[in-house]
């Protein structure tokens, strides 16, 4: 019997070995170990051995099968690999050319300067925060003391959250990162020091300056103490920050019913010493609104307006990004084109 079985080994592998399709793999593997197999027909006279002798025999005989199936798995991988070669050939397809160059992706833009703007921020004792872009009302207006009456609420044509019934739940694309000075203040209370980068949206009209969705940047900082002078100091370390020292900048006094006093920073137009259709003939292109926190707006989140004061400002990450890397046009920004983006890769 184990003479038998060996002989029976050796046959069987070579027979497996010479299967030239995956049709004659399978009838051989049917003749050595199907129900009817010479394996199985073999090991049927295990019973009349005597039983000193049948562990062995069972022991060589999984063995066999073992190799067997290790043999068939081989040369089946083998065969469909053959095939598959086979038809890329009778197609056409020269699998020994090179592939074409593969092109890596990069950073966007507005994505390294957030990412700068974070290290530096939190360097400075900030942590970041975010909140969602589809945001409750009271948040992106009431609590920020723009109540629905208030003409403010123009200046953010808001795109409104409406139900297949026409119903308005109260919710809309937040227009402004400011709602996240609410959450932070409301879930952690002062003293605070806050950046939330993230997408906003507006129903605007474009132009170079103005897209629909862009990105800002809020920063909070909330604690004893706090006023003007902090305020500007931050502002120049952003700037600093992403610009060396080279970009000129201005403040003037701007309105926005959460701070009192409220400012605009503005910097001078990169792309013109006249006056062009980017700056709009101004000269200059806003890009912060910031100033000291509403007591209101302390009051509103549970903040003790008497002890804490406090500084927010909201930076147009978007156009920092065009100042930063000369782009005439904020609209290049989420306009997925590949040829624009591809020359940011680092
Ligand atoms: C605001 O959104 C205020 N929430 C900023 C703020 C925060 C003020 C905290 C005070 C305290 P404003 O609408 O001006 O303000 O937008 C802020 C900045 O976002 C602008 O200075 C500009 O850089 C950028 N920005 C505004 N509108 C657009 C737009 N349509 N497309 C691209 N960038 C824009």
């Amino acid at each position: 019997m184990k003479d038998r079985l060996e002989e029976l080994r050796t046959e069987g592998l070579q027979a497996l070995e010479a299967a030239s399709s995956l049709s004659s793999l399978k009838a051989s593997e049917i003749q050595l170990l199907g129900k009817k197999g010479a394996l199985t027909t073999l090991l049927k006279g295990v019973g009349a051995l005597p039983p000193e002798e049948r562990p062995l025999i069972g022991q060589l005989a999984n063995q066999v099968k073992k190799e067997f199936a290790e043999k068939i798995a081989s040369v089946s991988a083998a065969l469909k690999e053959a095939q598959i070669a086979a038809e890329l050939d009778s197609a056409g397809f020269d699998s020994t050319l090179p592939s074409a160059p593969l092109t890596l992706g990069g950073a966007h833009p507005v994505q390294v300067i957030t990412r700068e703007l974070e290290d530096l921020f939190l360097s400075m004792g900030f942590r970041v925060a975010d909140g969602p872009e589809v945001e409750l009302e009271a948040n992106n207006f009431d609590a920020l003391n723009i109540p629905a009456d208030h003409p403010a609420r123009e200046s953010h044509d808001t795109i409104w959250v409406q139900e297949a019934s026409g119903e308005t739940p109260g919710l809309c694309m937040r227009t402004h990162t400011s709602p996240v000075q609410i959450r932070t203040l409301r879930e952690a209370g002062a003293p605070l020091r806050v950046i939330a980068p993230g997408r906003v949206f507006r129903q605007e009209t474009q132009d170079a300056t103005h897209d629909h969705t862009f990105h800002q940047m809020e920063g909070l900082v909330v604690d004893r103490g706090v006023g003007v002078p902090q305020m500007l100091h931050a502002m120049n370390a952003m700037i600093e920050g992403v610009f060396g020292k080279h970009l000129k900048t201005r403040i003037r006094p701007g309105y926005f019913p959460f701070v009192e006093p409220g400012f605009e920073l503005d910097a001078q137009c990169p792309f013109c010493d006249e006056g062009c259709s980017v700056c709009k003939g101004s000269r200059w292109i806003e890009l912060i609104g910031c100033g000291l926190v509403h007591p209101k707006v302390l009051q509103e989140s549970g903040v003790d307006s008497d002890i804490y004061s406090g500084f927010a400002f909201g930076v147009g990450l978007s156009r920092l990004a065009m100042l930063r890397y000369g782009i005439r046009d904020v609209r290049w920004m989420l306009g997925g084109s590949i040829s624009f983006l591809s020359q940011f890769s680092e």
